[in-house]
Parts: structure tokens; C-alpha cells; sequence
């Protein structure tokens, strides 16, 4: 899933929401948080202690506001450990990336107890808080995205594409403009939608697949507020529409759809054994891998075309490698859709590659949550660090990547800093060593996204079909801010939005 506990960031529509006897009742919750709040101090062999003046928030309006300027302040300020109190919530965040696998090997620290949470929040799946064996048996299904099963999921994100795009490669030659994150969330909804869930055969296809993405999006633009914790009830009309997405994710509804992947067969068997068949946690379930498999794609592919649409130069070298790898493999632009790449070859695009590496690490501001299930003390190699029961740490991956120690001139995209000598680009230091970890858009350890070998096959073979067949230009060529509206919680999407062309190539 995401980095899901939510409930660090204030909501200036809480007063909407709440009416006057929730917020008298709020008033009452706040102060004694406050006053728990002001009570606790920092102790011995504890990280420095950072309160803010802000009661229960903390800090969370600075960090929401300019996350990488505020971290590198109290960086600064206090080094590479400290504890901030966001949303009520103590977080021991870590930065320093020679500290991450002491966090992320400790047994006591728990990612499991803090995702479950999360997904009965948001997904309102129960099942997971209290049934370990379901837990274990759903994390066995991630196999069935790697390796082997992999090639299938890349063959069927092919045919699928091929279906998303040959409409148009039929039209005319006429230049099409749309808005770039639109056109990102069609093009990644139906082509993830199809390869994980499977084809509708219905005429009505693309209605079937148009609502059910524009549901998708009004449960979307509710997820921070669901994962704060607010109540459903609370948040208009979300709560029928969440009912509506699980009804068309139940196994009756998806024994409709042709080509299923293995991972949903899979999963399916297994919630069969869990569940009757008809309840409706086996839709949320769904809900639950359809969210987590789109909602961090679609803005990594919006943020690589536009990189791309904004740098020429990228776009051209780019265009070269593709154009280069077709001819030695003896394959022709026909009239049709018709070029096809194995997962080896797709591999060997270092230029593509490291470009979606670039927008990865210039976008994604994931953090690593652990939960503290007990008092204990982090051994690190500079110093040892008491951290306290109840309490979050969270690695903090975007100190990383913007570590101009790390990366020259960190702010700047370079699609091919990844590579090195036309290869791929795989050693970085700090203070003089080579670094394990740094680049982790994808996480860390136990909560290590299953999904990540997918992502990438499916935008470099999106990017590879776009660069091949389309001419693409950018319209408005302005630049845009990342909305970090879900800061901590994966790939922000952008503050606004840009105008771009494209047109069969003649
Ligand atoms: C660029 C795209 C993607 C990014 C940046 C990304 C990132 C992440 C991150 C950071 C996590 C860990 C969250 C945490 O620590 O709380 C995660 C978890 C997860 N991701 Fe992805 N993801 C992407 C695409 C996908 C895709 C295509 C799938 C397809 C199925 C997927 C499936 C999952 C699942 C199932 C989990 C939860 C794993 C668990 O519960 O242990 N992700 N992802």
C-alpha cells in the first residue's frame, strides 16, 4: 500500500464537516491531547524532541508547506535523527541512509501493525487486523508479479496498450491536444485495470472502464482524509461510491472480465477460504491492489512526460535508443502496432531507464513508516537511539535524493544520470563510501513494494510506444510544483496541469 497512517495534516474543511457539536467535542479531544502533548519531554539517549508551537499538529503545516526545505532545516539544525510531533503523532525520522538497514532489520519494529490500520480506514478491510494467517497468504501472492509471472504481465500490458492506443493509430494524422494528468490516468487505469483484473468482452467496454475510473478518482481525492482517520460518514457521497467500486470488484463481477492475472486467480482462492462468497471484503480486497497498483503510477508517468515533453534533448536521445534497439531487432514501424520487446530488451534501454529512475527520485516522497511495538534502543553506527512505545520512525528516503553529496545539483532533472559510460549507473557515495541504499521510491524490507518490477515495464513500454509511434509536443510549457497534499504517502501529483499535443508520426 502507501506509507498509511495518516493524520499528521490539519484540514481547514474539519469545521465544515464536523458542525458545532463535533467541534465542541474536537475542542475537547484537542486540549487533552494538548495537554498530554505538553507533558512529554525528552529523555535520556532519546532523539532531540521537536514540539513546535502548534498543539497536536506540531509541525505538520511547515513540512506540508516545503517538505525538503524544512527537513534539511531541523537537519541542520539537530542532524540526522530527530523526533517531530505531527497530527498527535510522535515520528522518530531517520536520514542519515548508513542508518536505514538498523531500522529496517529491527524485529520490534513493526510495518504490518501500522498497514493494517490503514486498510481498514481506507478499504475498510477488517480482517487483516486480527488474522495473521490471511496476512501471510495474501503476501505469498506477490511472487505471481516477479520473475517468470512477470513476462506474462509484460505480454498482456502489450496487448492491452495495443488496444488503448490502436484507435488512434488508425485515425488521421491531425494533432490531438489534451491535458497531460487526463490523459496519464486513462492510458494507466485501463492498461493496469486490464492486465491485473482482466478484459470485459461486452460491447459497453470502455464505459464499463471510463466510470469505473472516474470512480476510482472520487475515492482517490477522499484517500488522505480516509486515511486521517475521518469518518466515511463524513466525507459526502464517498462512502457509495467506495460501495460501488467493491460490488464491481467481488469475485462475481470479475468472473465476467476474460484473462485474469495470476496474481488476482491466486488471491481469490485465497480469500475464498477466508470469507463467504458473497462479502463484500473480498471486493475491498480488490479495492485494495487496484489503488495500490495505479495511484503511484499514474503520476510517475505524468512527471516522466513531462520532464520529457520539457527537455528535447532527453526526448531525442531517447528516441535513439528505441529507434536503435527496433533495428537490431529487425523490427519496422508498420502502419499497425506491432513492435515487441522482450523484458531483457526492454531492460537494456539505459537511457529510458535512468529517466524514470531521475523522475522517481526527483518526485517521490514516500517515507519508510515502522511501528514501535516496545521501548528499545537503535544500535547505529554513530550512536545509540532510545525510541519510545507507540511511537512511529519513519525513514525518510527525499533527504536522500536530494543530498547534493549524493547527486550534483540535486533539483535538476538529468535523465541520464543513472548512467555511466552508455551503462547503467549503479554506485553513489557518501562521506567516501559506496552507498547500499540510494535511490528507495519504492521502499524498504518487509514493506518493499511487490509491484515495482510491473511499474517499471509498464511505463518504459507506455513511453516506448509513445515515443515510437507519436509526435508529442508540450503546449503550455510552465512549470509546475509537486502538491504535497500527500506528502509522506508516495508520488505527489501536480499543483496544476499542462496542455500537450501528440500525432501519428508521418
Ligand atoms: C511507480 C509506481 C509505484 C511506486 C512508486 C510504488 C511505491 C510503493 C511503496 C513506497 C510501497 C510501500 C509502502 C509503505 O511502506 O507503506 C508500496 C507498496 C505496495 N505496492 Fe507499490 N508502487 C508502485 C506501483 C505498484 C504497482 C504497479 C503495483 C501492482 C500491483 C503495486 C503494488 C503494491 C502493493 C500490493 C503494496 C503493498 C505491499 C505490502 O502490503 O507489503 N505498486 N508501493
Amino acid at each position: 500500500m502507501s506509507a498509511g497512517m495518516g493524520g499528521f495534516w490539519p484540514e481547514p474543511w474539519l469545521t465544515r464537516s464536523l458542525g458545532y457539536p463535533g467541534l465542541a467535542l474536537a475542542a475537547a479531544l484537542l486540549l487533552l491531547v494538548l495537554c498530554l502533548n505538553a507533558r512529554r519531554t525528552r529523555r535520556p539517549g532519546e532523539p532531540p524532541l521537536i514540539k513546535g508551537w502548534l498543539p497536536y499538529f506540531g509541525q505538520a503545516l511547515k513540512l506540508q508547506k516545503d517538505p525538503l526545505g524544512f527537513m534539511t532545516s531541523l537537519q541542520k539544525q539537530y542532524g540526522d535523527i530527530f523526533t517531530l510531533l505531527l497530527g498527535g503523532k510522535y515520528i522518530t525520522f531517520i536520514l542519515d541512509p548508513f542508518h536505514y538497514t538498523s531500522v529496517a532489520k529491527n524485529q520490534k519494529l513493526s510495518f504490518q501493525i501500522f498497514t493494517n490500520k490503514f486498510l481498514k480506514r481506507v478499504f475498510s478491510i477488517k480482517k487483516m487486523l486480527t488474522d495473521s494467517d490471511l496476512i501471510d497468504e495474501i503476501h505469498s501472492t506477490y511472487q505471481f508479479l516477479q520473475g517468470k509471472h512477470l513476462d506474462i504481465l509484460m505480454e498482456s500490458t502489450m496487448q492491452n496498450l495495443k488496444q488503448v492506443f490502436e484507435p488512434q493509430l488508425l485515425k488521421t494524422t491531425s494533432w490531438s491536444t489534451e491535458y497531460l494528468l487526463p490523459f496519464c490516468n486513462s492510458v494507466i487505469f485501463e492498461m493496469t485495470f486490464t492486465t491485473i483484473y482482466g478484459n470485459i468482452l461486452a460491447d459497453d467496454k470502455k464505459t464499463f472502464i471510463t466510470e469505473l475510473k472516474d470512480d476510482f478518482l472520487k475515492f482517490d481525492e477522499k484517500f488522505t482524509r480516509l486515511a486521517s482517520g475521518i469518518p466515511i460518514e463524513l466525507l459526502g457521497n464517498i462512502k457509495s461510491v467506495r460501495t460501488k467500486l467493491i460490488k464491481d470488484l467481488t469475485i462475481e463481477s470479475l468472473a465476467k472480465l476474460q484473462g485474469m492475472s495470476e496474481v488476482v486467480q491466486r488471491r481469490n482462492d485465497i480469500l475464498e477460504k477466508y470469507y463467504t462468497p458473497k462479502d463484500t471484503e473480498i471486493g475491498a480486497h480488490h479495492l485494495g491492489l487496484l489503488w495500490a497498483s495505479v495511484t503511484n503510477t499514474v503520476p510517475t508517468m505524468f512527471w516522466a512526460m513531462y520532464y520529457l515533453l520539457r527537455n528535447p534533448k532527453a526526448m531525442a536521445v531517447l528516441r535513439d535508443e528505441i529507434d536503435h534497439l527496433l533495428q537490431s531487432t529487425g523490427q519496422k514501424k508498420g502502419p499497425g502496432f506491432s513492435i515487441y520487446l522482450t523484458r531483457e530488451q526492454l531492460d537494456s534501454l539505459v537511457y529510458l531507464e535512468s529517466t524514470i529512475l531521475e523522475v522517481l527520485r526527483l518526485c517521490s516522497f514516500s517515507g519508510i513508516f515502522r511501528f514501535v511495538q516496545e521501548d528499545l534502543t537503535l544500535h547505529l553506527e554513530s550512536q545509540d537511539c532510545c525510541l519510545r512505545k507507540g511511537d512511529f520512525v519513519v525513514i525518510f528516503p527525499p533527504i536522500l535524493h536530494h543530498d547534493p553529496e549524493i547527486f550534483e545539483a540535486p533539483d535538476e532533472f538529468r535523465f541520464d544520470r543513472f548512467t555511466e559510460n552508455g551503462k547503467k549507473k549503479t554506485t553513489f557515495f557518501k562521506r567516501g563510501k559506496k552507498l547500499k541504499y540510494y535511490h528507495l521510491p519504492f521502499g524498504l524490507g518487509v514493506s518493499k513494494c511487490p509491484g515495482r518490477f510491473l511499474a517499471m515495464v509498464e511505463i518504459k513500454q507506455l513511453l516506448v510506444v509513445l515515443l515510437t509511434y507519436f509526435d508529442l509536443e508540450i503546449i503550455d510549457n510552465k512549470p509546475l510544483e509537486l502538491n504535497y497534499s500527500r506528502f509522506l504517502f508516495g508520488i505527489p501529483y501536480p499543483d496544476s496541469d499542462v496542455l500537450f499535443r501528440y500525432k501519428i508520426k508521418s
